[in-house]
């Protein structure tokens, strides 16, 4: 039987916030959930690393596109990755799916300025986890953001593990409202991480 391991802190941890009704979920479901349901369109990911997140978002959409009904709309229009370091992942990725993706290399201060206020549906934030890194980003980010679409970041907390996991949540307190957003636990092979997520009105 397959068992779910349980982050002994998050009780204490996650009390008073308001948890996603549907939890245990990986990132990129969440992500694939919300572009869905929301009908978003423009999606960046700041901070992809090896792309395991994008990966999933292009070959999911892809896969669905192929397998879809004839007529089938694109489920988004374009997911921009973007990280200072270019891996050989996302490079391929980008390649592989040209017509829906882009990596970007750059930081995340010098990316933001490519796109204009409130053209983006979807930012999901997974670069530097510091306090003040984390606080930029949002900060940078949410304007870049269209009214009723999503801001998304990983790594709320870490309980107990790595203390600057609680950079995260503290930066997203200030930024987004104290509490003021959902979080949810995630399924990941260490069991521990957990993404907050905001819809901007
Ligand atoms: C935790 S990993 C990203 C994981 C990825 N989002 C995923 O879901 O698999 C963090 C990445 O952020 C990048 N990064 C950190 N600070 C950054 C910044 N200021 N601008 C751009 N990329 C940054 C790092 O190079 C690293 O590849």
């Amino acid at each position: 039987m397959w068992e779910i391991k349980r982050n002994p802190k998050f009780d204490e941890i996650t009390k008073g916030y308001k948890l996603f009704p549907i939890p245990y979920l990986a990132r990129w479901d969440i992500l694939m959930l919300l572009i869905r349901q929301y009908k978003l369109k423009q999606i960046v990911e700041v901070g992809v690393y090896r792309g395991d997140t994008a990966k999933r978002i292009l070959r999911d959409h892809h896969s669905f596109f192929e397998k879809g009904t004839l007529g089938s709309p694109l489920l988004f229009e374009h997911y921009h990755m973007i990280d200072r370091y270019p891996s050989k992942q996302c490079l391929e990725l980008a390649k592989e799916y040209s017509n829906i993706s882009t990596f970007i290399c750059s930081n995340s201060m010098d990316a933001v300025k490519k796109f204009q206020d409130k053209s983006l549906d979807l930012v999901f934030i997974d670069a530097c986890h510091g306090y003040k890194e984390a606080k930029e980003d949002l900060e940078i980010w949410l304007p870049k953001i269209k009214k009723g679409g999503w801001i998304v970041g990983h790594d709320f907390y870490l309980a107990g593990v790595d203390p600057w996991h609680e950079d995260v949540k503290r930066a997203a307190n200030e930024v987004l409202g104290y509490r003021d957003y959902y979080i949810f636990p995630e399924v990941e092979p260490w069991g521990r991480s957990c993404t907050f997520m905001k819809r901007i009105m």
